[in-house]
């Protein structure tokens, strides 16, 4: 059994960091992709309040697949430069969405949805996979979420590479 205990009064720093270390140890010496985004995606969704979807798509040939997540059943494949997961994976950018309705191209999985977070995951300098966070509440994430979501893909981006490498 896996015990973690976020606490949710913590400041987003302290709420990251935690769940970064929890991630790593989830991970440790697991080679199997699937069941490493399985636990991180569920690890996410007990961390991070007031979400409504929490994955990953996987890049694969030319678009995204989906991957393991907690939420609504998704949408399966995006193309690269499509909606909010697609500008993530072509651009290599985190992309912090305030109003999912603003950005052109958003793709809607579920009609819940407001605000949404999507960053790339890297190994060896090439966009394998997003994190993908959705909120029902408008403008629900900021450059801590970014910050501390970006350190999470960079903790386990070899944990969820198809060769279950590591990262540089
Ligand atoms: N909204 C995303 C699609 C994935 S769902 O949110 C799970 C997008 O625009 O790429």
């Amino acid at each position: 059994m896996y015990d973690f205990a976020p606490d949710p009064a913590a400041p987003k720093d302290v709420l990251y960091a935690d769940l970064v270390s929890a991630a790593r140890a989830l991970v440790a010496g697991e080679p199997d992709p699937v069941a490493n985004m399985a636990n991180i995606a569920a690890l996410i969704w007990q961390f991070v309040p007031r979400l409504n979807w929490a994955g990953f798509y996987r890049v694969q040939g030319s678009g995204l697949v989906l991957g393991p997540f907690i939420g609504k059943p998704a949408c399966i494949r995006i193309a690269l430069g499509q909606g909010v997961c697609g500008a993530a994976a072509a651009s290599g950018e985190t992309q912090l969405v305030p109003d999912v309705h603003a950005f052109p191209g958003h793709i809607a999985c579920d009609a819940a949805s407001r605000s949404e977070l999507v960053v790339p995951v890297k190994a060896a300098g090439q966009v394998i996979a997003v994190i993908d966070l959705d909120s029902p509440d408008p403008a629900r994430f900021d450059a801590a979420d970014a910050a501390g979501l970006e350190a999470l893909a960079a903790a386990i981006a070899g944990a969820v590479a198809e060769c279950g490498g590591t990262a540089p």
